[in-house]
């Protein structure tokens, strides 16, 4: 799906950009070292700790973990399409996005937002005529202007309602597959992917659908079915109803973070119109920071059963290093058996806003959940809670709500906040694990203790961070090794060895669209800063030679299990000699 514009293009666009220069244009930086510092543009702070790496392509900031490429960047603070960001890239530089007929990457992105559109559109017009889809969305206490607000369709039943409708040339099948509206077959054929389900689109910030979402009116699973990720849709950063409340308001007081699709919707229809849906995933650091950029007051109303609980602490953990002076974060959960929707339909729109009202606030919540998991009354409890608590507040940048916290944590474990803070431990420079693990000389071969990163973890964070290092390792060595995230290694130790100019940046935006991009974006970011005397090449040919040991090793073992409970081949007994 990435192929939509020319890799190689890519590659060379993200080679040539100067990060510092398209940075610099939006943000203020100051030189320091090899490296540029600014206050970060994503969050707010008083002293920087937004830094961008030119020799890398890549910039990072410690205190809210933004993190990415020039394409990354643009996407980001311009709120861009992955699309526009590389076609403003390429315009800075002079560059023109390759355009021809079957690559004209722009145009085939447009025209997936236009089917996306068309389809909504159809499906809104398909409700009209089906009656009990009327009645269903009716029995939920869904009023026409709430549906329209939110172009609430019906897909009718039928295996290819879709497919015969949108799908009539090999490249429009080609659309459909990309945008997930139809599933290929094993035998080639395709069919819908939604069937008689009420559909619920998904937009963008700016009003674009890129998914959809599908509620059975039936007991059918799955209840609701949901677009895959595409290159228009990724569920862990898209917030349901976003784009809805923006319109709705022209100040953006508060927003409040719900589970699903129908308690957006039924808080919208009962006047509540700041309320965005996760997407049936945990509430991601993405998310919180693209809440945070709108208001500084976010609160999550989650069930007030152990899922929505379990829900919100995850939540918790994710806004932890989003914390600053100024934001809100709180919690809602409802009373036992209820959820959003089904609260307000009930029991009305002030009562709803009464239980904002009332929301915990972050500590409150940290601590009764804690205190929950230890035996308060004794001694010992209380100290395991300060251990506890001790990871979270670690993940609090420094300031006056951590100190608050403290505060609270100490009284509620019945020790005076300095007594706390010391067995706490907590740095007051709220330092961050950002270095390797210390004491490691490459070559030593010996590195693992527990906590500490895994080899092929290691390696990865390594190579991503010195590219070159990996242009002469003998990959073949790892070839056949089996343990996890190996064979991820090996595909950037090829592409390294392939294209040996690349930068941290053109191998992120390689994975962009990959399952890992994410991942490698992350230890991208994780483990920046490295001392200066570090050898890249030997540290990685060291995992690679401990690595491929490993893996003889249980082939050996294999070997030798084999041998006695059914006998080796001639070849397996050379093989083994070998070994030996
Ligand atoms: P819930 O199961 O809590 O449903 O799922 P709900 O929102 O109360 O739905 P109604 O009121 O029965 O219609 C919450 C969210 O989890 C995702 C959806 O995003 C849903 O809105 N989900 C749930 C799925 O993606 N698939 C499912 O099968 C169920
Ligand atoms: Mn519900």
């Amino acid at each position: 799906m990435a192929g939509l514009i020319p890799q190689d293009f890519i590659d060379d666009l993200i080679a040539r950009a100067d990060i510092v220069e398209v940075v610099g244009r939006r943000v203020q930086l100051k030189k320091a070292g090899r490296e540029f510092k600014a206050c970060c543009p994503f969050h707010d702070e008083k002293t920087p700790s937004f830094t961008v790496v030119p020799s890398k392509g890549f910039y990072h900031c410690f205190g809210c973990g933004a993190h990415g490429t020039a394409i990354g960047f643009l996407m980001e603070y311009d709120h861009m399409s992955f699309v526009e960001a590389v076609e403003s890239l390429a315009s800075m530089m002079g560059v023109e996005v390759p355009r021809g007929d079957s690559d004209r990457p722009a145009r085939r992105y447009d025209e997936l937002f236009s089917l996306l559109d068309s389809v909504a559109r159809h499906w809104q017009a398909s409700l009209k005529d089906a009656p009990r889809a009327i009645e269903y969305v009716k029995q939920r206490g869904i009023d026409g202007s709430t549906a329209k607000r939110f172009g609430i369709g019906y897909a009718p039943d039928g295996w290819s309602n879709v497919l015969d409708k949108f799908g009539k040339s090999p490249e429009a099948v080609e659309r459909l597959l990309a945008t997930g509206l139809i599933i290929r077959k094993d035998n080639g054929q395709h069919y819908d992917r939604f069937r008689d389900r009420i559909i619920f689109p998904i937009r963008d910030a700016r009003g674009r659908t890129i998914g959809f979402g599908g509620r059975t009116m039936g007991d059918g699973e799955p209840k609701y079915l949901n677009s895959p990720e595409t290159v228009l849709f990724h569920k862990g950063r898209e917030l349901y109803g976003l784009y809805e409340a923006r319109q709705a308001l022209r100040h953006i007081e508060q927003l409040v973070v719900v589970e699903g699709y129908m308690d957006a919707v039924a808080l919208a229809r009962h006047g509540i119109d700041f309320a965005v849906a996760t997407l049936g995933t945990a509430t991601t650091s993405e998310h919180l920071n693209r809440l945070f950029r709108l208001t500084d007051n976010v609160c999550f109303a989650f069930d007030g059963d152990r899922a929505g609980r379990k829900a919100a602490w995850r939540a918790l953990e994710n806004a932890l290093p989003l914390i600053r002076e100024g934001r809100q974060i709180r919690f809602v959960f409802l009373p036992e058996g209820h959820d959003p929707d089904s609260y307000v339909n009930e029991l009305g729109t002030d009562a709803f806003l009464e239980a904002l009202d009332n929301g915990l606030a972050l500590s409150e919540f940290m601590i009764e959940e804690l205190a929950g998991q230890v035996d308060m009354a004794t001694v010992d409890g209380r100290a395991r809670l300060a251990e506890l608590a001790r990871p979270l507040v670690n993940r609090i940048p420094t300031g006056v709500y951590r100190e608050l916290l403290l505060d609270s944590l100490a009284e509620a474990v019945g020790l005076t906040a300095a007594k706390l803070e010391q067995m706490l431990g907590t740095d007051a420079s709220g330092e961050r694990r950002v270095k390797f693990p210390s004491g490691r000389r490459a070559g030593t071969g010996r590195r693992r203790r527990t906590g500490q990163p895994s080899v092929v973890r290691h390696a990865i964070t390594v190579l991503l961070n010195h590219p070159q290092a990996g242009i002469k390792l003998d990959v073949e060595q790892i070839a056949g090794v089996q343990r996890p995230g190996v064979d991820l290694l090996h595909a950037l130790i090829e592409t390294v060895q392939e294209e040996p100019n690349i930068t941290t940046a053109g191998i992120l935006e390689r994975w962009r669209h990959r399952e890992n991009g994410p991942h490698l974006m992350k230890l991208a970011a994780s483990e920046m800063p490295v001392e200066e005397d570090f050898d890249a090449a030997a540290e990685l040919a060291d995992c690679l030679q401990q690595l491929a040991l490993a893996g003889r090793k249980e082939r050996v073992e294999f070997l030798i299990e084999k041998q006695r409970v059914s006998g080796l081949s001639d070849d397996e007994k050379s093989e083994l000699r070998q070994l030996y």
